[in-house]
């Protein structure tokens, strides 16, 4: 018998994909080295360290009754709640399983062959996915200060550029930019291409962002056609596990978001979940305070170790250990998970994420005795 065997016919852009590096999950460090799950610290996946709020387990136990039945296909409570939230009306929203979903729904409806999508050098992995797998071009702009730098990023729009990412603050460098540096970019980009160009502005850390650096990003969305912002659950409201984020959009490009979504794609737990933690003030507010509390921690301890690292406006912090390869093993055999940038073109960085007190402390405790080897 011959073989007929025929290899995987695929898109070369789908063959060409190099996979997200999610951060290492607990139990497979446990598997690897033969530890205690339990004595295991992870700060790798900026996670919220309080665990998901109490309220949003109890509605989430509350809809576990109805599983049997498909999700709301519109989300009418969680948009109802998020539009009197961000005072929009319902049809601007569009929910998400994660913010990773409405990046990807970004690049469904607006990308494809032929077209280009712009975002910055150390910029969240996921903008690099999406525009591949749509066999778009990427223009990746280098990086300022390991941030955005918004003027090479308005010049480096070419004629088939439909769409570019900014996240604000970013990461894994965890750089911010400025309210108003934002809005005069959204600006220019709208004054010298009009609704060609869509603008995705990811907010997934927006919520750790101290109040003199808020700004009201909806408003930006009123005067602009051309923008998505886009939030998350999985942060500072502490729902990661269920995977519900968010856009906010003018209805036309909405309407053309929505037909590209999977129709579920926010499952039954994960919206009323999210709805319960969207009221939730209090647990935002610790959220808030304690990942602050943990920044001054781990950076105090870089300082004691006169280690360098990027201010942040984030939920991590990303520092420069040099033989990161080697600090990453050390610490894996302790039991801290920590994060490798390499593959974000930062090979001598690490990125942690702040965890409670008393986290940080094994970590600090950790990379201390590993650097004094
Ligand atoms: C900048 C940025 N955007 C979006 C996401 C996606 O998060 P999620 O899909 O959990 O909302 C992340 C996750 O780490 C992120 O860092």
């Amino acid at each position: 018998m011959t073989n007929t065997t025929k290899p995987l016919a695929a898109p070369a852009h789908v063959s060409a994909i190099a996979p997200y590096q999610a951060g290492k999950p607990i139990e497979e460090l446990a598997r690897e080295f033969g530890l205690d799950p339990a004595g295991i610290v992870k700060l790798a996946s900026n996670e919220n360290p309080l665990g998901m709020p109490q309220s949003a387990r109890a509605a989430m136990l509350a809809a576990a009754e109805s599983l049997a039945r498909y999700p709301d296909p519109n989300g009418f409570d969680l948009k109802a709640a998020l539009a009197k939230r961000y005072d929009v009306p319902m049809n601007w929203i569009t929910l998400g399983n994660g913010s990773n979903d409405i990046l990807e729904i970004a690049a469904l409806a607006l990308l494809e062959p032929g077209a280009s999508a712009v975002y910055a050098q150390h910029s969240f992995a996921v903008y690099r996915l999406a525009t591949q797998a749509r066999g778009a071009r990427h223009i990746v702009v280098p990086a300022q200060d390991y941030g955005h730098d918004l003027d090479a990023m308005f010049e480096a729009i070419a004629d088939d550029t439909r769409l570019l990412f900014i996240a604000n603050p970013n990461n894994p460098t965890g750089t911010f930019v400025p309210g108003d540096k934002v809005a005069a970019f959204l600006e220019r980009v709208h004054a010298a291409h009009g609704d060609r160009v869509t603008v995705v502005l990811d907010e997934a850390y927006n919520e750790y962002l101290d109040p003199e650096h808020r700004f009201d990003s909806t408003a930006l969305v009123r005067r602009y056609p051309n923008l998505i912002v886009s939030r998350t659950f999985s942060k500072a409201y502490g729902l990661a596990g269920l995977r519900v984020g968010f856009a906010v959009a003018q209805p036309a490009l909405t309407d053309l978001l929505n037909r590209v979504r999977q129709p579920f794609n926010v499952n039954t737990l994960a919206q009323a979940a999210a709805v319960a933690a969207l009221g939730d003030a209090a647990y935002l507010e610790q959220a808030y305070a304690s990942n602050k509390a943990g920044k001054a921690q781990l950076c105090a301890a870089f300082d004691q170790l006169k280690l360098r690292y990027v201010p942040s406006y984030g939920n991590f912090v990303l520092v420069h250990v040099g033989d990161a390869p080697r600090i990453n093993l050390a610490l894996l055999k302790r039991g801290v998970i920590v994060r490798p940038v390499a593959g974000d073109g930062l090979p001598e960085w690490l990125r942690v994420s702040i965890g409670l007190p008393q986290e940080n402390a094994r970590f600090i405790d950790a990379l201390t005795a590993i650097l004094s080897e």
